[in-house]
């Protein structure tokens, strides 16, 4: 979850090290660290607890002469938040100089044993047994890539390390492991860059490689190397990156969450792009490379994700059942690699990822495929592991999303998941043309009915000073609903530090309703959908015990507008269609009450990004 850079060249290293920590920062930000290559060969580490600005304040202008050097910020796993316990640590000598993200499970043992050995330790995390392993392995006369790769066979646990040495100047070694995070590297005419993350590597080029679990990486000046931990050299080829590096800045939003939040109708007519047709209102998924003996074999799908995604992945299941008509699941990943799932080559498993990289989706992705599932991964970055995993891919095209809190890619993830239960459905016979043409045309018209919702957020920012200093919240919905009235409870627990619960509207009674009462808000979503009459009375029943309503509902349902207090419009649409227009709801309500409070909106307390440990 850390975020990792590192850089070998022709300019002044400080400058491209901060720069790119500072497009990082989303991935933890509890301490950042630099160390630089100074002229006379001597490695100058700076590092200071807090967010990347206690750092700049540090070195407070002061130039690190030097063109080689690795940065680092931090989300602890071991170790609280200290300036001793932030990245890159050093071996005794301070010749040996490592970043690492992840978890060295044995770290005690190595800990204990190199400590008999003479090496001091200075903090108290997992990561500095690396730099004092390394420089061990050095005194056996071991180069620093191979050190590297005899590192892997000592410890436990998925990282990503990266290191340099004085003693061999000029290079930068990296080693994957497992699925702790990437490693990402590329190239420009002023030197090699390598980051854990591609934003860091964007202003830079667009062409990276990607590292896979157990291979390492040596960058130079002008040179990168691939390699296995056996040595054997790799070749590898380039991805090629589309995305605009001036998507990386907020623009005129204050925080890169309203920015992305306003760049949903532009994620939308991305993702829709060449997989729908407007003029005869077909889908087009050939990018599935779905075989009729595929569609006709599965007789059951399991969607699986982590957080916003395994939300998507509730309401890829509710589409898939009712359109394609197929028996389906949704799991938690980190629950679903631990159980003994049962799954078979007809089981076809639909991950939502939009990183690439959330630890338990890869794990649990690896099972399936060990069972012999057929698998379809959504993600939005292009080339990254669980690419590698999935038989196919739906690129999710929402383009770069910075804040913490996922926004537009979920609804991005939305459009994919029901474009492919249509096409499912289509292929299996369950959607007819007329259903699947209502439902294009009313997708076709998602940008515009999104762009709609964005244009007036008073109603969010009432919302925000009437009920910004409650402590609790429900959000109850039924059907679709229910998956958002998780989401909606995820976003306001993100970013706000309100304590929410997401309901089923119908289990409300089996214990959430002792907890009402007038200091407790509760969001009802209810649209006017197949199951509006059972919410109304959900909402009457929370308002005969005293508690507020915040409800989500169809313009002008003035029936269901009139039970509540306060109000949420979204435009009319059909019931399967009706989420993408909550979740604008439910990520304004969040984002206003969490402005409102003064929260960290983009970087909440103890949130990544990535999620890349367990
Ligand atoms: C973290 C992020 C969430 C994200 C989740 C799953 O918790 O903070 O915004 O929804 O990971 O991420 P994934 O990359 O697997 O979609």
């Amino acid at each position: 979850m850390c975020g990792i850079i590192g850089y070998a060249g022709r300019r002044q290293a400080a400058e491209i090290l901060l720069d790119g920590l500072s497009t990082l920062e989303y991935r933890g930000y509890d301490s950042a660290g630099v160390a630089v290559v100074a002229p006379d060969g001597v490695a100058h580490v700076h590092k200071r607890t807090g967010k990347l600005e206690n750092l700049r304040d540090t070195l407070n202008g002061a130039v690190l002469e030097g063109s080689l050097g690795i940065g680092h910020t931090r989300w602890a796993t071991h170790g609280a938040p200290t300036d001793h316990n932030a990245h890159p640590h050093t071996d005794c000598s301070g010749e040996v100089v490592v970043v690492h993200n992840g978890i060295v499970e044995n770290y005690r043992g190595l800990r204990q044993e190199l400590k008999a050995g003479g090496h001091e330790f200075r903090s108290q995390t997992d990561s500095e047994c690396i730099p004092h392993m390394i420089e061990d392995m050095l005194a056996q006369e071991l180069s620093l890539d191979e050190a590297i790769a005899a590192v892997a066979r000592h410890i436990r646990g998925a990282s990503a390390v990266v290191a340099f040495t004085t003693r061999e100047p000029g290079k930068i070694v990296g080693l994957r492991l497992g699925n702790a995070g990437g490693i990402v590297v590329g190239r420009n005419d002023d030197g090699v860059f390598l980051s854990s993350d591609l934003p860091a590597l964007l202003p830079h080029t667009r062409d990276v490689y990607y590292l896979n679990a157990g291979e390492v990486v040596a960058i130079t000046g002008d040179g990168i190397t691939f390699s296995t931990l056996d040595g054997e050299s790799l070749d590898k080829s380039p991805t090629k990156i589309s995305y605009d590096p001036l998507s990386a800045s907020k623009g005129s939003h204050e925080h890169f969450m309203h920015k992305e939040i306003h760049e949903q109708p532009e994620a939308m007519v991305n993702a829709l792009g060449g997989r729908v047709s407007f003029d005869d209102l077909s889908v087009d998924l050939s990018e599935l490379n779905l075989t009729d003996d595929l569609v006709s074999s599965v007789n059951r799908v399991v969607f699986l994700g982590m957080g916003t995604s395994l939300h998507a992945g509730m309401l890829g299941r509710h589409w898939m059942e009712t359109l394609a008509k197929l028996p389906s699941d949704y799991d938690n990943s980190s629950e679903f690699r631990y159980r003994s799932p049962v799954l078979d080559s007809r089981t076809l498993v639909v991950s939502v990822c939009q990183s690439g990289e959330t630890v338990d989706t890869l794990a649990a992705m690896e099972l399936a495929r060990d069972l012999g599932a057929p698998q379809i991964t959504l993600c939005n970055y292009p080339g990254t592991q669980t690419t590698r995993i999935a038989d196919s891919t739906m690129h999710l095209r929402a383009g770069l999303e910075i804040g913490v809190a996922a926004s537009k890619t979920f609804t991005s993830s939305l459009v994919a998941l029901l474009l492919m239960a249509l096409e499912f459905g289509t292929h299996r016979g369950t959607v007819d043309s007329d259903l699947r043409k209502s439902l294009v045309s009313e997708i076709a018209h998602l940008p515009d009915a999104l762009g709609s919702m964005l244009t007036d957020e008073g109603p969010y920012e009432k919302i925000a000073r009437k009920y910004g200093r409650r402590s609790d919240f429900l959000f109850l919905g039924r059907g679709l609903g229910f998956p958002m009235a998780m989401e909606g409870a995820l976003k306001l627990k993100e970013i706000s530090y309100i304590h929410a619960e997401g309901y089923p509207a119908g289990e409300m009674k089996h214990g959430p309703i002792s907890l009402i009462d007038e200091d407790m808000p509760v969001v009802a979503i209810a649209p006017s959908d197949s199951l509006l009459d059972k919410m109304q009375s959900n909402i009457s029943e929370v308002k005969a015990r005293g508690g507020n309503i915040i409800a989500v509902v169809s313009e002008s349902d003035v029936e269901t507008a009139e039970l509540a207090d306060d109000i949420i419009e979204i435009p009319r649409a059909s019931e399967i269609i009706n989420p993408f227009l909550v979740s604008i709801a439910m990520q304004l309500i969040a984002y206003h009450i969490g402005v409102s409070r003064g929260c960290d909106i983009d970087q909440p307390r103890n949130l990544a990004k990535t999620v890349t440990v367990e």
